[in-house]
C-alpha cells in the first residue's frame, strides 16, 4: 500500500480541498441531516452507537454523526488523503469520542466486527468498479452482527441544475469524460442494492432522488474542484477554466445559486443478519 500524497494505486482522488470545497461539504451535510435523518435512525444511528465513516473527507458528515452518537458512542473517520484527515481532525476538535485516521477504504486497519453502522458516501463513484467491490467486502467485515452498511452515491448523469449557462454544462461534460477515462464508477448509485446483496446483507432501504435544493452562493459543482486534475490529465485547458469561472461569476451575480435536482443521488442500506 502506498499512501504517499494521499494516493495509492487504487485511489487517485481528483477533487482538490479548499475553503470553497469545505463550504460545499458542509452544505451537503446539512442537507443530508434534513433529508436522511429518518434513514440514519433506522440504520441504527442513535446515542451510544459505534459508527465509522469511510472516506470522510473534511469531516462535515462525521461531525453530524459524532453529535448523534454522543459521548456514550464512538465516531471514527477514515480517509486516504492526509489533507482531508487533518481538516476532519480540525472539524471534530472537542469531540473526545471521535477519531480520524489515514487509511484506505478497502484496507482501513479497523478491527473486524467493531461497528454498529458503517457509512460510506460519495467514495465508490471515485473508484473503479473492481475496487468498489473490494471496498464493500472490507466494510461488511467491520460490521457487528445486526449492524448496517449505509451507502450514499451517485448516478452522475442524472443530476440536473436550473441554470441556463452552456459553459456550466460544458464543465459537467468535461468532468464526466475525465472521470470515465480514469475508470471512476459514476453510475454506482444504480448498483448499491446489488452490492449490498452480493455481500450477504439484507437491503432495508434503496432510494434515488431527493428534495430539490438551491445551491448556496459560492458553492460550485464538483467538476470545478477537479479543474487542476483535469488540466494535468489533458481534459481541460486554461481557457476552459476561464470560461467556466466566468459562467459561475455570471450565475453568482444573479444573487442566488441554481436549483439542484438530485435525481441521481442514491442511498441504500443493508443489515448484516
Ligand atoms: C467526495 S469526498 C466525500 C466526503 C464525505 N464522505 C462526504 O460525503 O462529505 C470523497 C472522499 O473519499 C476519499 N476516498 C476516495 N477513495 C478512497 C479510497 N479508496 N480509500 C480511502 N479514501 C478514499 C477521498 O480522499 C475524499 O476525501
Amino acid at each position: 500500500m502506498n499512501l504517499q500524497n494521499g494516493s495509492s494505486d487504487d485511489h487517485r482522488y481528483s477533487l482538490e480541498l479548499s475553503d470553497e470545497e469545505l463550504k460545499r461539504y458542509r452544505w451537503m451535510a446539512t442537507t443530508a441531516v434534513e433529508s436522511e435523518g429518518e434513514m440514519w435512525h433506522a440504520a441504527g444511528l442513535q446515542a451510544g452507537a459505534r459508527v465509522v465513516e469511510i472516506g470522510c473527507g473534511p469531516g462535515a458528515i462525521l461531525r453530524e454523526l459524532a453529535q448523534i452518537v454522543g459521548e456514550s458512542g464512538i465516531a471514527v473517520g477514515v480517509d486516504a488523503d492526509p489533507l482531508a484527515v487533518s481538516m476532519a481532525q480540525q472539524e471534530l476538535r472537542g469531540f473526545d469520542h471521535a477519531d480520524v485516521r489515514l487509511g484506505l477504504a478497502a484496507k482501513s486497519g479497523l478491527v473486524p466486527e467493531s461497528f454498529d453502522v458503517v457509512m460510506c458516501r460519495h467514495v465508490l463513484a471515485h473508484n473503479r468498479k473492481d475496487e468498489g467491490e473490494r471496498i464493500l467486502a472490507h466494510l461488511v467485515s467491520r460490521l457487528v452482527p445486526g449492524g448496517c452498511l449505509y451507502l450514499a452515491d451517485v448516478d452522475y448523469d442524472a443530476f440536473r441544475y436550473s441554470h441556463s449557462e452552456p459553459d456550466l454544462n460544458d464543465l459537467e461534460e468535461h468532468y464526466i469524460k475525465f472521470q470515465r477515462a480514469r475508470g471512476s464508477n459514476l453510475s454506482v448509485g444504480l448498483q448499491l442494492g446489488d452490492l449490498l446483496r452480493a455481500n450477504g446483507l439484507e437491503v432495508e432501504r434503496y432510494i434515488c432522488g431527493g428534495p430539490v435544493q438551491q445551491l448556496p452562493l459560492g458553492v460550485r459543482f464538483p467538476g470545478w474542484a477537479a479543474r487542476e486534475a483535469m488540466m494535468a490529465e489533458g481534459f481541460a485547458t486554461p481557457s476552459d477554466i476561464e470560461r467556466w469561472n466566468a459562467a459561475f461569476v455570471r450565475q453568482e451575480a444573479l444573487g442566488q445559486g441554481p436549483l439542484f435536482f438530485p435525481l441521481g443521488l442514491c442511498i441504500a442500506f443493508g443489515r448484516r443478519v
